[in-house]
């Protein structure tokens, strides 16, 4: 018998309406079109502008769009894993919600939370599920509100993020498909540098640190540049160098959308020409979860079954690492 990989065979994504750009920021803190673009080729983010709607709302719109697009019975579902830095509620996981919401009456949920790997550990975590045997339907999401975390009176920070949620299936392959392996790194002296401070076990929440500001995204932005820069294409060189691909074997990196100058210097080192790297940081700035998954829900059409896709991604704890994966459909 063949051995079983985990194949993404089915892609959705959603982003809100509202577009805040560059020019709006300009209104609200003192920065500039000129600066933010430069700085990391950011034009606009989607917000979720509506109060009553959280994490689950982008994280369901996502995975409808995949089972519509894939014409799929949810109820066939056996596993949803959410990953997301902002979820509905501290306690009650969002993806049971979530779950419950779409139909997908036979599956157990849990969410996971990694920072901006979310997607990158959950692609890792989906597919032990299905090279085990044992499931066959695994719907991985990315989602996030990020602006429910954001302060917007902090430039360094407001600028950066966006809201939006992307969604896969993973399904069994016995054609040697999906992902074939993975690089997955942490290291928790980073967790000082990109953090929300307050709210969670260490200082609850209180009038204190409402007051302080301490339940918003704190970043020191050039400490985590410069660790995200180097291994972010440390960790992708190396998944080409174990599997003898080179710069030509690899059809797509698909790299978290932080900044344009990270990308950048991860698709240099690994010598890949601009055509081959997905980027849409420009219109959704960075969705911390949703940016793998809405990649693949972007350049879908352009994806062909076996195409060989490098994923990178970096992110706060600190939480890095590549997976190579192989493409499994045509779309169309
Ligand atoms: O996704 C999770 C992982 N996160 C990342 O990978 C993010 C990594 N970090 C970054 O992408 C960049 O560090 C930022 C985009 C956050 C900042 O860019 P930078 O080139 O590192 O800028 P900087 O923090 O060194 O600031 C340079 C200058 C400072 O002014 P002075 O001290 O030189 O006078 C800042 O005060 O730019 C100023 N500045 C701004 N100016 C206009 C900071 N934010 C802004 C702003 N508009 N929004």
């Amino acid at each position: 018998m063949n051995k079983i990989t985990a194949a993404i065979t089915a892609v959705g994504g959603y982003v809100p309406e509202y577009r805040l750009t560059n020019a709006i920021l300009e209104t609200m803190v003192d920065t500039n079109d000129e600066w933010i673009t430069t700085r990391t080729g950011i034009k606009e983010r989607r917000i979720l502008k509506d109060p009553d709607k959280g994490t689950s709302y982008l994280a369901i719109e996502a995975a409808k769009d995949l089972i519509r697009k894939r014409n799929l019975d949810p109820a066939e579902i056996d596993l949803v894993i959410l990953g997301t830095a902002t979820p509905d509620l501290p306690v009650a996981s969002t993806a049971v919600y979530v779950a419950t919401e779409i139909g997908a009456v036979n599956a157990f949920a849990y969410d996971l939370q990694a920072a901006c790997s979310n997607f990158l550990y959950g692609m890792s975590t989906a597919a032990r599920y299905i090279e085990s045997g044992r499931y066959k339907k695994v719907l991985l999401i990315g989602a996030d509100k990020m602006s429910s975390i954001l302060d917007y009176t902090d430039r360094t920070t407001c600028i950066i993020f966006g809201d939006g949620a992307g969604a896969v299936l993973f399904e069994p392959s016995t054609e040697g498909l999906g992902l074939i392996d993975e690089y997955l790194r942490s290291d928790g002296t980073g967790r000082k540098f990109l953090k929300i401070e307050a709210g969670g076990s260490l200082m609850p929440p209180s009038e204190e640190t409402v007051r302080n500001k301490k339940h918003f995204v704190y970043q020191d932005g050039k400490s985590v540049f410069k660790f995200a820069v180097s291994n972010m294409a440390d960790v992708a060189a190396k998944i080409m160098e174990r599997n003898a691909l080179s710069h030509e074997d690899v059809d797509w990196l698909v790299p978290h959308q932080a900044n344009k100058r990270i990308i950048d210097a991860t698709a240099n080192r690994m010598g890949i020409e601009n055509a081959k790297v997905m980027m849409n940081i420009a219109y959704y700035g960075n969705t911390t979860s949703a940016t793998l998954p809405l990649l693949l829900h972007d350049y879908e059409k352009q994806l062909k079954k076996g195409d060989n896709l490098v994923f990178a991604a970096f992110g706060g704890g600190f939480t890095w690492g590549s997976i190579y994966l192989k493409w499994a459909y045509n779309s169309n």
